[in-house]
């Protein structure tokens, strides 16, 4: 066993679901959408979600402003797409178009929710409602949400939400260094 330091505790927990969070309509010029690992399912009657995002971005400011957000979990196969999203994390420049939105706003849906936009052709996707959000315990910006709507691919789900078939993740390790989530394996019940 050797000793971490705890300020980089969080790796630990690796690998984790990279989900992209969704804020604003298309008409908000401060519409956004990011990709974030600090992202887990923290209840189920209601379903709640819990994220938490960085104060300094402008996705965090937006759902802030809005208290709404979409999720979209992408696929393994976007995850070249993830990691531009995540531009100020990456140091992705752009193609020069101006930003993120208009760079990829033909991957992008902006009527499956009105809090955001979502990434088409992504495993599943959720549209959240923030119930409470803790900005006094240190740089990030906890938001408790509950889902106000979900969908998913039919190739991968049916619709009472049971995997019919594996998918590939995008999953952060730590920095640049990713995971995926298949193959998927089964255990009986005792
Ligand atoms: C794989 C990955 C995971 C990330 N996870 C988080 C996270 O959990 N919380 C967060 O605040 N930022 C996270 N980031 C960083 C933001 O997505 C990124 O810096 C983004 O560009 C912020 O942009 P904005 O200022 O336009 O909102 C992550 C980035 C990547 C690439």
């Amino acid at each position: 066993m050797i000793d971490i330091e705890i300020d980089v505790a969080h790796r630990l927990l690796a690998p984790r679901l990279v989900g992209l969070f969704g804020a604003g309509s298309k008409s908000d010029a401060t519409a956004n959408i990011i990709p974030a690992s600090n992202f887990t399912s923290v209840g189920v009657e209601p379903e709640l979600v819990c994220v938490a995002l960085y104060k300094e971005w402008d996705t965090t400011r937006e759902v802030h402003r809005t208290q709404r957000f979409t999720v979209s979990i992408p696929r393994r196969s976007d995850v070249d797409l993830v990691w531009k999203m995540g531009a100020a994390y990456s140091h992705y420049r752009g193609d020069g178009s101006g930003g993120k939105v208009p760079e990829f706003i033909n991957r992008l849906d902006w009527d499956w929710s009105s809090a955001g936009p979502v990434l088409e052709g992504a495993i599943s996707w959720l549209e959240c409602r923030v119930l409470r959000s803790i900005t006094d315990m240190g740089d990030h910006e906890i938001f408790m949400a509950e889902v106000t709507k979900a969908a998913a691919s039919n190739e991968s789900y049916d619709s009472s939400g049971k995997v019919v078939a594996d998918f590939e993740t995008v999953m952060q390790v730590v920095g640049n260094k990713f995971s995926t989530s298949s193959p998927f394996f089964e255990l009986e019940f005792f």
